[in-house]
């Protein structure tokens, strides 16, 4: 059985849809049929800078949700016909969503609740992972604050009391940083944004919405005013220079400095941690963390606990996605741009 597929064919190169064979589910595999796939910046980054991709043609996509179709041996949590959710993996073809059918890890694979449509479930997986690894990876501090789990038993509201600065919160990954730290009990949620997302940004959570475009210092003086307890953690969900600088000057000495892109901190001192998270439930340093988050993923989007981003729904299929990546590029507002790969002419 073959399919389409978006290739991006050499480094740096051309994308183009073709064909190619639908990939079997192997032990512990789901095969889903991809309806809703979301676009993230670092899929228009790999074309465009070369990153992390080695082997050509290649298949991006890093969010997908659709239909089961197959289940492989040993598959016990998932069924034929179940909607469901997962986090595509880079580098392996099979794996990846910027195509019609895609593997998933069962064991990372969620059912997703009638109350979500499958474009809004597209907006979850690599957002929510990044959000989650780099918080809530306890014991794992290579990647993450190393906090507990607010989705395990014991976590809910254990940080009560606790302020958190998270920059960037109308970005994909902050707005599911910014609901996990509410479910985690922290307070204030100090976040920055443009103020236009000041009330959506509140409904999830947010404590304060601060102007993304306050020079450094008056942004510091907004922050202490808003409370006098140390920032033991900041998430920084941009990681621009600028970004970083203020948001490791807003931490508190003890604390850890969660970062999504390479650190590019001036002035560090010896008492404050800086960490790259990784969004990305399958791989194997991640994977218990991951398992642990898709076995409560159903009941936090069943509940309203973590809501999926807004949604954008390009248009002409798989050729739809190559316009939305150059869209993501030139940037994009509090919205997740989300292809449908059965629409492929
Ligand atoms: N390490 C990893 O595993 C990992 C995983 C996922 C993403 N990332 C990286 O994380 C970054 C965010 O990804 P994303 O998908 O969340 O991006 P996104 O949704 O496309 O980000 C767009 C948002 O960024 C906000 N923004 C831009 N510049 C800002 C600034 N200076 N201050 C505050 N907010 C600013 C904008 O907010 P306003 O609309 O309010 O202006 C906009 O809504 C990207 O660089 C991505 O490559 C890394």
């Amino acid at each position: 059985m073959s399919q389409k597929v978006l290739y991006l064919k050499s480094k740096q190169g051309a994308f183009e849809v073709a064909t190619a064979p639908v990939p079997k589910p192997g032990s512990g595999e789901v095969l889903i049929k991809v309806q809703a796939t979301a676009l993230n910046p670092v899929d228009w980054k790999i074309q465009v800078l070369g990153l992390f991709i080695e082997e050509f043609p290649a298949i991006l996509g890093g969010d997908a949700a659709g239909i089961v179709e197959e289940v492989g041996e040993g598959v016990t949590n998932l069924k034929k016909g179940d909607r469901v959710l997962t986090n595509g993996i880079y580098g392996v073809n099979e794996h990846a969503t910027f195509q019609q059918y895609t593997l998933g890890n069962a064991d990372v694979t969620g059912k997703i609740p009638d109350s979500l449509s499958l474009d809004e479930a597209a907006t979850i997986p690599l957002g929510l992972a990044t959000a989650a690894v780099g918080l809530f990876h306890y014991g794992v501090e290579s990647n993450s604050a190393g906090l507990f789990p607010p989705w395990e038993d014991g976590g809910s509201g254990k940080y009560a009391g606790e302020p958190i600065f998270v920059a960037g919160g109308a970005s994909s990954v902050g707005q599911y940083v910014i609901q996990l730290a509410k479910l985690a009990g922290f307070g204030p949620i100090v976040t920055t944004a443009s103020l236009r997302n000041t009330e959506s940004l509140k409904k999830q959570g947010a404590t304060h919405v601060l102007d993304r475009n306050l020079p450094a210092d008056s942004l510091i003086g907004e922050v202490q005013k808003i409370t006098s307890a140390p920032f033991k953690v900041a998430y920084d969900a941009v990681s621009l220079p600028e970004t970083q600088n203020v948001s490791y000057r807003i931490l508190a000495p003890g604390g850890t400095l969660v970062l999504v892109l390479a650190e590019e901190v001036e002035n560090k001192t010896e008492d404050k941690r800086v960490v790259n998270t990784y969004g990305n439930t399958n791989v194997p340093v991640n994977r218990k963390l991951g398992a642990s988050l898709y076995s409560k993923v159903t009941s936090l989007l069943e509940t309203g606990a973590i809501k999926p981003n807004s949604v954008e729904v390009l248009p002409n299929g798989l050729h739809g996605i190559i316009d939305g990546l150059e869209k993501l590029k030139q940037g994009v507002s509090k919205v997740k741009l989300v292809g449908h790969p059965q629409e492929t002419a």
